[in-house]
């Protein structure tokens, strides 16, 4: 391919490297070419410094993962032990080591439902990969052969491999890719701010919705739903709170017709709205869930599916007669990344992380909100130590920019020269920045994104 920026950067740095020789993912492609990579050479704490020395203010704790920060000395202990001591051994054919088994049975006593078994794989793309196949297999072996759909939402993220794409709802991930597979639906997004009628309460809101799922699960045949998949609160989709009532509705017809819910809480686990799971924050009683991101704080890659007992105690007997449970990875329970993990769990107990989350939504949603007053900002919501706000050119219709003005591509970017990491999703301004972020750094996120939206708001003017 041709490369507009072949002169703009020197032959071997390393963005002209980057622009030679990488494949990004989630990027857009043509978009990097006209402007370059940020390359991040180092980092501490709830900050980053780029290769030009440049400081930035974390608000995105990278990928919604980094939940300690950066830097932590006492991962790179443990990380460094276990290298020397066992540095790698596998959990198929009845292998086992410690760090697995004690991560195992770790993360089961903190699961808020009846967890059973816990099978680990390295993110929240295969984790809930493994959750399809799962149900699957669960329906086959019981003998439910035709219960196999599974309901996913529009503007929800479940990541991208084939099965994890497809549960995906978002029109990127699956436009060229021949996705969604077959037996994979969609229902609503539980997106209040644009998609509730005029006059529509919330409670209304969630109403409609959960009739809508009623009637899908109605039309298709409930004897053929295995499972509806949602993460508490869609993030990478626009941080989109549920609005009031949802989960209580929603989960009212799971029940009715006897379809699992398969908790993803990939973003949401571990402290991020402000209890230890979603689940908690909004009342869901998973059936199964699936955890990564800061299950090792980003640290490692590693990911979760923990599953209740009575779909283990199928298991068994059907892998008797087939030969072996024919699923899993080389580094399923890796163990230095579980020994991370197991730390990183460890930690946030006794530095008693998910209370200091907490307390610091107070300052962080007030300043969210406090937003909603910004001439540019259309919804600013959020919960617990995450948020977005939504950029529109009217307030009083919600009429987005259109798209060629990208305006919340511009914020972010502005913010970045204002020495914030956030990031754009859609019209979606999002902040989702480290656990252990104190009350000045909340200071300083909403002090340079105010700056970004009025830099915004400048050029929106001149457009
Ligand atoms: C809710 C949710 N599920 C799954 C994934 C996919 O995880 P990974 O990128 O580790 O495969 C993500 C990633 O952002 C996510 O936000």
């Amino acid at each position: 391919m041709s490369d507009p920026l072949h002169n703009v950067f020197a032959r071997d740095s390393l963005e002209a490297k980057d622009l030679a020789h990488m494949l990004h993912p989630a990027t857009n492609l043509a978009e990097l070419h006209r402007s370059g990579p940020v390359v991040h050479a180092k980092a501490e704490g709830a900050y980053v410094w780029d290769n030009h020395g440049n400081q930035y203010l974390e608000g995105m704790a990278g990928l919604w993962c980094a939940a300690l920060g950066y830097g932590e000395e006492e991962l790179a202990r443990v990380a460094a032990e276990q290298m020397r001591r066992l540095s790698f051994s596998q959990i198929f054919a009845a292998k086992t080591h410690e760090p697995a088994v004690l991560l195992a049975e770790k993360l089961k006593a903190m699961m808020p439902f009846e967890a059973g078994r816990v099978f680990f794989a390295q993110g929240g793309s295969d984790a809930n990969d493994t959750q399809v196949k799962l149900m699957w297999y669960y329906h086959n072996v019981i003998g439910k052969r035709e219960k196999k759909k599974i309901i996913a939402r529009r503007a929800g993220y479940h990541g991208t491999t084939a099965l994890a794409g497809s549960l995906t709802g978002l029109p990127p991930f699956h436009a060229h890719f021949d996705l969604p597979l077959p037996n994979i639906l969609h229902t609503d997004a539980p997106y209040y701010y644009r998609n509730a009628l005029a006059g529509e309460t919330e409670e209304g809101f969630s109403t409609r919705l959960a009739a809508n799922l009623d009637d899908l699960i109605i039309a298709e045949g409930p004897e053929t739903v295995a499972a509806f998949v949602a993460e508490p609160v869609p993030g990478v989709g626009g941080v989109l709170v549920p609005p009031d009532g949802y989960y209580e509705k929603i989960q009212a017809v799971l029940r009715r017709h006897g379809v699992f819910f398969i908790d993803d809480e990939v973003i949401c686990g571990f402290g991020r709205t402000g209890n230890p799971f979603g689940a908690q924050t909004f009342d869901i009683a998973p059936t199964t869930m699936t955890v990564a991101k800061a299950l090792s704080s980003a640290y490692l890659p590693i990911s979760a599916v923990i599953v209740p007992e009575f779909m283990y105690e199928a298991f068994v007997p059907a892998t008797e007669e087939v030969g072996t449970f024919g699923h899993g990875f080389t580094y399923s329970g890796h163990p230095v990344c579980a020994a991370v993990a197991l730390r990183t769990l460890e930690i946030y107990e006794e530095r008693d992380i998910f209370g200091h989350a907490a307390r610091m939504a107070r300052p962080f949603q007030a300043r969210l909100r406090a937003l909603a007053e910004h001439p540019l900002v259309g919804d600013a919501r959020g919960v617990g130590l995450m948020g977005a706000v939504e950029l529109v050119a009217d307030k009083a219709t919600k009429a987005p920019f259109p798209a060629q003005v990208g305006a919340a591509a511009y914020c972010a970017k502005r913010a970045l020269a204002h020495g914030l990491i956030v990031r754009n999703l859609g019209e979606n301004v999002a902040l989702c920045p480290p656990l252990i972020i104190d009350e000045m750094q909340v200071d300083e996120i909403f002090a340079k994104l105010e700056r970004a939206l009025g830099d915004t708001l400048a050029r929106t003017r001149r457009l």
